[in-house]
């Protein structure tokens, strides 16, 4: 038959703790871009995991789902080719996760790597949220319920997937069949942008993010305060590259590789002031900020066309959900109402 395509699957998502940043774009962003051309786009507006290490601050739970979904939008996501849900809103992810439950033990949760670190630095001690102990269960609940075959995650995260994956051959061992399939981690080439700060992670939280509505002056801003190599003192001093963030965000946002190798180059030798590097970054991201800014903010006028697009999506997923959730009822042998 002509025309018919199936494309594989592509589930990502956010916890919604806020809006989403510049290392967002560059890490996930702009690849999902690329993925709606290639793939069936999933993108989870993730508020029920953001709830397990934020319970005291719903509001902000709830108010950056539009925040994200703006975002999402102003990047150039396109509802026509990729669906936004609500994982709230889907039933079904809560019931898989708590089948799910049964086959991964509390020692396998405490021992993923990324739960551990998160649990360091989130400084839970003892009192660990049980719902944040057994995300890994309701992430992978996110990722068979799509039939998801390919996750672009973040490098910190590729452990909750090995687990997913984990949890998929029980599950099929359980059902005597394969109902799910595994799921392949991609990790963007991109990695996580430091802080403005030269701190290891950008994050709003931190104060030190560059947010994707930016007005030119804190952008400008932002970019004047960048870590640079603090023993760079005069121009004519050899300055360093590695942990100049000047440096790490122009290898993620400037195109002009040979320039930018030159760049780097003569900034070694010395003779090349933090000025000129910072106005170069300054031109880039004022460029690639200024068209989301200004697409975002007319969206932001127009909020009931993003909640229908939130609706929409989320009903196209609760289909293809609702779907997942019956077979894996059929497969474990439970009672058939
Ligand atoms: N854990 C992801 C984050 O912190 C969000 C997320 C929830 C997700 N469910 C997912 C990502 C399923 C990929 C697939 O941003």
């Amino acid at each position: 038959m002509k025309g018919i395509t199936t494309r594989p699957v592509i589930l990502t998502g956010d916890r919604t703790t806020g809006a989403l940043h510049i290392g967002h774009y560059a890490g996930s962003l702009r690849n999902r871009l690329r993925f709606q051309n290639s793939h069936e786009q999933f993108l989870l507006l993730a508020d029920t995991q953001a709830l397990t290490d934020n319970a005291d601050d719903r509001d902000k739970v709830r108010t950056s789902v539009m925040e994200v979904a703006l975002d999402y939008l102003a990047v150039g996501i396109d509802p026509a080719r990729t669906t936004i849900c609500l994982q709230s809103r889907l039933p079904a992810l809560a019931e898989l996760s708590m089948l799910y439950l049964n086959f991964v033990t509390v020692a396998r949760l405490e021992r993923n790597p990324t739960i551990k670190d998160e649990i360091r630095a989130r400084r839970f001690g003892r009192d660990i949220p049980a719902g944040f102990l057994c995300y890994p269960a309701a992430q992978a609940a996110d990722i068979t319920a799509f039939k998801a075959t390919v996750v672009p995650v973040g490098e910190d995260q590729a452990p909750l997937i090995e687990q997913t994956n984990e949890i998929v051959r029980r599950i099929n061992a359980a059902a005597g069949r394969t109902i799910l399939s595994e799921a392949q981690a991609v990790i963007p080439e991109v990695g996580r942008l430091p802080g403005v700060d030269g701190k290891a992670k950008m994050s709003k939280s931190g104060g030190n993010a560059i947010a994707l509505s930016a007005s030119p002056d804190e952008i400008a801003a932002a970019v004047k305060a960048m870590f640079t190599d603090p023993n760079h003192l005069r121009v004519d001093d050899p300055g360093q590259v590695g942990g100049n963030v000047v440096f790490t965000y122009l290898d993620a946002f400037d195109n002009d590789r040979a320039m930018l190798a030159e760049l780097k180059a003569h900034y070694r030798r010395g003779g090349l002031g933090d000025a000129k590097i910072k106005r170069r970054l300054d031109g880039i991201l004022q460029a690639l900020i200024a068209p989301i800014r200004e697409r975002r903010a007319r969206l932001a006028q127009d909020l009931s066309y993003v909640i229908e697009v939130i609706r929409r999506g989320t009903e196209k997923a609760r289909e293809r959900t609702e779907a997942t959730k019956r077979e894996v009822v059929e497969g474990l042998g439970l009672f058939m109402l």
